[in-house]
């Protein structure tokens, strides 16, 4: 072995280097390029006229990819644009080298899915997977190359906008959604042209925003970032997504995307990415408004954090060589950058063949296919969570007179809901619509009731991507047409809730009840005495303690997407029994936030019946319990759980622990359940989490059967981070719970040795 071989096999086996620095081809690019070229690479663009995702968009961008001046592009799709993209990068510059071509696709690219929330409701790893691929098949069709998803912010505060974007509360159940995204967009064989290379976003943090404002601050400790927020990015990772994207926060004082501890020191040295790392939509730039400088200074600060590629800001393409001249980055660091950038084109075969995303027969074979409908609507009805069945008004008889009222009972354009640029609401199935599919001899008639909402401030800024609230003027006279139509009908089906921009980015509310239009209409059809259901659509848990004491029963149905009708009348009519759990907390009112199931105990825990008692952490006004408890999610039948039991009571920390329990379908209706797994460490050197989901299992059960259920506790399970950063298990008392929600009551004990 020569001296140089053997000194790279010594950079390599210390880490020094990341094996993708051996890529030759690569390589060899990189040794032709000039520092403005190198540059360049490191510049995402997005020009205007296609699909919007942010304030400013990029100008000259054709001549940009002429000059080398560009690696990426967002916000175009279609094979022939994508390939009149890559033939300008191809013909006219100077070194030839493809553009990435990015988008979000945060459910679904054309045949759009629910919001990620309810898709989370479904607790099925397969069908997220499989969604996810669908959405890489259609997006790769249209000659997209990058996803910006899976998003996987932990989010406890339903004031957040962005609650409807990701999975919730839990980073046990993040962690399992976001290696099947990151699995399903990038399949086994990134070089296959119908995936695409996923990116996790956004590191790190940004669900925890201070008030749920979006783009706030985050202030947190190590052991809870460890512990609570950090695992599902860490997910993301060990499933071996491409790409992560820097959020818009700042963590311990230093925005992310110019935060070297999160970026080098903990994604790339701690857990061993590989990738590259994007920042977001201007965050490089708006570290001058955070405070950190002018453009120079805080471009230079983001390339020596680590950040490789800068979305739509230019700071990089305008600044950086000047930072080289003057010292203050070195150009090596923009080697080092431009070449994980080019890695990740390398690996997705845009070298090989830079139109290989822009084959002209893929749409019409791969977009909006009967299939990928059917998965939608399957999605839709697996994400939806029975409420409340107040005297088992649901299911309905598909033969029964309905009254279906409400804003959203006719209604397309908020079907689909927030973040679906690439989707397109006017293809999406209204409830009326589904209702006539589903029950052709239902005799259902039709009065929209109320406005979303009366106020003409929240309409104007829902509206921004297209109509979603439409204001009748007249709203008495609307209450009276429901009024009419109820008066004729056996029971009334009220579809109500969130505008579809009502919630996602920069959509965060102080008031999350329903708007009082709505309320209103609520209140007028109670009145009628009429068994009464409630659709409910939201992109965020709502504090709906007065519509959940009405005598209705109501199915929580978020933003179910492009089969939204049909999906919602399979369920109403009984053709699919509810099966989804919550994955955020629902709290009774804005006051409880933040408010999720693995909070900590307190050294002055409330008393359990949740009277009021003097210094005790509760408050005057309203118990501690919230509304809906996380996983929590009825069935038109009903399970029993029994026989709870472990294989072991004492482990040692190398042993897994199998438990397993009897669950019983005691109703009339054939029905699926999720069995949860709750874990508490009675004592540790940190404060413990009242309880942690730690496993769970979706089971089919027929009317009267009984299955064992068994699940198993790793020693990884037991483990935490403690006060060093260490992740260790320490010996002990554990209580397990198993059961249909976090209330879970049947409980086993072991011991750690
Ligand atoms: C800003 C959002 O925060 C991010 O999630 C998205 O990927 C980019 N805009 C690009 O649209």
């Amino acid at each position: 072995m020569n001296r140089i071989v053997l000194y790279t096999v010594l950079l390599l086996l210390t880490g020094k280097i990341a094996a993708q620095d051996r890529i030759p081809k690569v390589e060899a690019l990189l040794e032709k390029m000039t520092l403005e070229e190198k540059i360049g690479q490191l510049n995402l663009l997005t020009p205007g006229g296609g699909i919007a995702t942010g304030s400013v968009v990029s100008e000259n961008v054709e001549k940009k990819i002429k000059a080398g001046q560009v690696g990426g592009l967002f916000g175009v799709a279609g094979p022939e644009k994508v390939r009149q993209a890559q033939e300008i990068a191809i013909k006219n510059s100077r070194l030839k080298i493809p553009l990435l071509i990015g988008s979000d696709i945060i459910h679904g690219y054309k045949t759009t899915f629910p919001i990620p929330l309810g898709t989370s409701s479904s607790w099925d790893m397969d069908l997220i997977q499989k969604m996810a691929e669908v959405a890489a098949k259609e997006a790769t069709a249209d000659g997209i190359n990058w996803n910006f998803s899976p998003m996987v912010d932990i989010a406890r505060d339903p004031r957040w906008g962005r609650i409807s974007e990701g999975a919730g509360e839990d980073p046990y159940l993040g962690s399992a959604i976001a290696s099947a995204m990151v699995r399903g967009y990038q399949g086994s064989d990134l070089m296959d042209a119908r995936t695409m290379m996923a990116c996790v976003k956004h590191l790190a943090l940004y669900g925890a925003v201070e008030a749920g404002r979006d783009y706030n601050s985050v202030d947190m400790s190590k052991v809870k970032m460890y512990n609570q927020y950090l695992p599902v990015y860490k997910a993301a990772i060990d499933a071996g997504v491409g790409s992560a994207m820097t959020s818009f926060n700042d963590i311990d004082g230093v925005p992310a995307s110019g935060n070297k501890w999160l970026i080098t020191d903990l994604l790339r040295k701690q857990w061993g990415f590989e990738g590259f790392v994007v920042s977001d939509y201007t965050s490089i730039n708006e570290m001058t408004a955070h405070g950190l400088g002018n453009l120079q200074d805080v471009s230079a600060l983001a390339l020596k954090a680590g950040l490789d590629m800068d979305m739509v800001g230019e700071g990089f393409l305008t600044t950086l060589k000047k930072s080289v001249e003057e010292g203050k980055v070195t150009e090596e660091e923009i080697t080092t950058a431009c070449r994980r950038v080019l890695t990740a084109k390398h690996q997705l075969g845009l070298f090989n063949d830079p139109y290989r995303y822009s084959d002209k027969s893929r749409p019409a074979k791969d977009i909006l296919t009967a299939e990928n409908r059917k998965l939608a609507r399957e999605a839709a009805k697996r994400s939806f969570v029975l409420l409340k069945n107040y005297n088992n008004t649901l299911p309905l008889q598909k033969t029964s007179t309905i009254a279906l009222i409400g804003p959203l009972a006719n209604n397309k354009n908020n079907m689909l809901g927030t973040w679906a640029p690439t989707g397109d609401p006017q293809l999406s199935v209204p409830v009326l619509e589904g209702f006539k599919n589903v029950a052709p001899k239902a005799h259902v008639t039709y009065a929209k009731g109320a406005n979303i909402t009366d106020n003409p401030d929240l309409a104007e800024r829902a509206n921004v991507f297209g109509t979603r609230v439409e204001i009748d003027t007249d709203p008495e006279a609307l209450l009276n047409q429901a009024l009419n139509v109820a008066s004729k009908a056996d029971v009334i089906v009220a579809v109500i809730g969130e505008a579809s921009e009502f919630s996602g980015e920069a959509a965060s509310r102080t008031n999350l009840s329903l708007p009082a239009s709505q309320k209103k209409l609520l209140k007028v059809l109670e009145k009628t005495g009429k068994p009464m259901a409630i659709v409910l659509m939201s992109g965020r848990p709502l504090t709906i303690e007065e519509e959940l004491d009405l005598p209705a029963s109501i199915v929580q149905v978020w933003h179910p997407g492009i089969e939204a009708g049909n999906a919602i009348a399979d369920v109403i009519f009984g053709d699919y029994n509810p099966s989804g759990k919550l994955t955020a907390t629902w709290p009774r009112n804005v006051g409880q936030i933040p408010i999720y199931h693995s909070s900590k105990i307190t050294g002055r825990p409330a008393p359990k019946d949740n009277n009021h008692q003097k210094f005790k952490s509760n408050y005057l006004d309203v118990h501690n319990d919230p509304l809906l408890v996380f996983g929590y999610g009825l069935s038109y039948t009903d399970f029993a759980y029994s026989n709870l039991r472990l294989n072991k009571t004492e482990v040692s920390d190398r042993e897994s622990i199998t438990v397993s329990v009897d669950v019983t379908n005691t109703g009339d209706f054939d029905g699926e359940e999720t069995v949860q797994l709750y874990l508490k460490d009675v004592v540790r050197s940190i404060t413990p989490p009242k309880r942690q989901l730690k496993g769970f299992k979706k089971v089919f059960l027929n009317k009267g059967e009984t299955k064992t259920v068994s699940l198993t506790l790793t020693p990884e399970h037991l483990k935490f981070y403690n006060s060093e950063l260490k992740f260790i298990a320490e010996p002990g008392d554990f209580e397990v719970f198993v059961g249909t929600d976090s209330n879970a009551e049947h409980k086993a004990e072991f011991t750690l040795n």
